[in-house]
């Protein structure tokens, strides 16, 4: 890390937990590789609103937002950009001279993540989750030109998110059936409890070229094993990770991210964990 003085700007991440980030990793060493003088701290809080109180007081000139406090904290901000409100929440502060705008860098990291390894446009695309990140992937895929199916666990939450973006939907129960050629699981199923559970039966897997979970976790999640078992190409949640944070990290400074640098960072020991900054 560069010397610390008196000019060292403050970037960081207010969530709770926020112990488990990987983000201060991959921060402070773009930082360091760019030879900007600032530092990434984590802030575990339950108040947005004191938080951003405290972000105008010290002018802190931009965090990161994870749960549970990405759509709470919009009401703070003195700006907000379209695509955030139209996601329904804020993963990035900028602190320009004490107005705070806020944008959502995470439907960015899920399209870079796909557009590594697929085409998008026109491409049948299953997502399984209909909750907060279901949202920002949902968007960036409808933006790119997919053809999405929504199938969630609870049918309702499918369909109420279908609506907004005009995609198709449907529960799990005949999940086997839904056509499709790029999979992405945005459920909880892989991490904490639900850690070695496949959301989908793995049966399914193979018609799929490419399966992508945002959930992340030390060897990959059971998805992922069962997808590339199957001849599937892979993208684990890492890769939204970073690529969120690579938009963030340009939003911020203007310099372009040091993805090499951000990646070798996120190499060290990883909880499992769904795409959480
Ligand atoms: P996030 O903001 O990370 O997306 P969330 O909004 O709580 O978190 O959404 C969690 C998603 O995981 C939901 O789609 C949820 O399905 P329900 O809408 O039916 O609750 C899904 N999920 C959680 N546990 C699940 C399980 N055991 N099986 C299938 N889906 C599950």
């Amino acid at each position: 890390m560069l010397g610390i003085d008196a000019y060292t700007s403050l970037y960081g991440i207010i969530g709770r937990p926020v112990r488990h980030s990987l983000s201060p990793a991959m921060h402070n060493a773009a930082f360091e590789h760019e030879g900007i003088n600032a530092v990434y701290l984590a802030f575990e809080t339950d108040s947005p609103r004191r938080a951003m109180d405290a972000v105008r007081t010290l002018n802190i000139k931009g965090l990161s937002v994870t749960v549970p406090h990405k759509e709470t904290v919009m009401e703070f901000l003195d700006e907000t950009d379209d695509t955030a409100k139209r996601i329904g929440a804020v993963n990035t502060i900028k602190n320009l001279e004490g107005h705070l705008k806020g944008i959502n860098t995470d439907w960015i990291g899920a399209l870079k993540a796909l557009r590594a390894v697929t085409a998008i446009k026109d491409r049948l695309v299953v997502v399984l989750g209909a909750g907060g990140s279901a949202r920002a992937v949902v968007y960036g895929l409808v933006k790119e030109g997919a053809k999405v199916h929504i199938a969630n666990r609870t049918e309702e939450k499918a369909r109420s998110l279908a609506e907004e973006f005009s995609c198709a939907f449907s529960g799990l129960d005949n999940v086997s059936e839904i056509e499709g050629e790029i999979l992405i699981n945005t459920t909880s199923v892989g991490m904490g409890p639900l850690a070695g559970i496949c959301p989908v039966p793995a049966s399914m897997l193979g018609k799929f070229s490419v399966v992508m979970d945002i959930v992340y976790g030390k060897g990959g999640t059971r998805l992922l094993q069962e997808a590339r078992s199957k001849g599937c190409t892979t993208i684990p949640g890492i890769e939204m990770l970073l690529y969120q944070a690579a938009a963030q990290f340009e939003f911020w400074t203007g310099h372009t991210a040091p993805l090499d640098v951000m990646r070798q960072a996120l190499s060290s020991p990883q909880a499992d964990r769904k795409q959480r900054a």
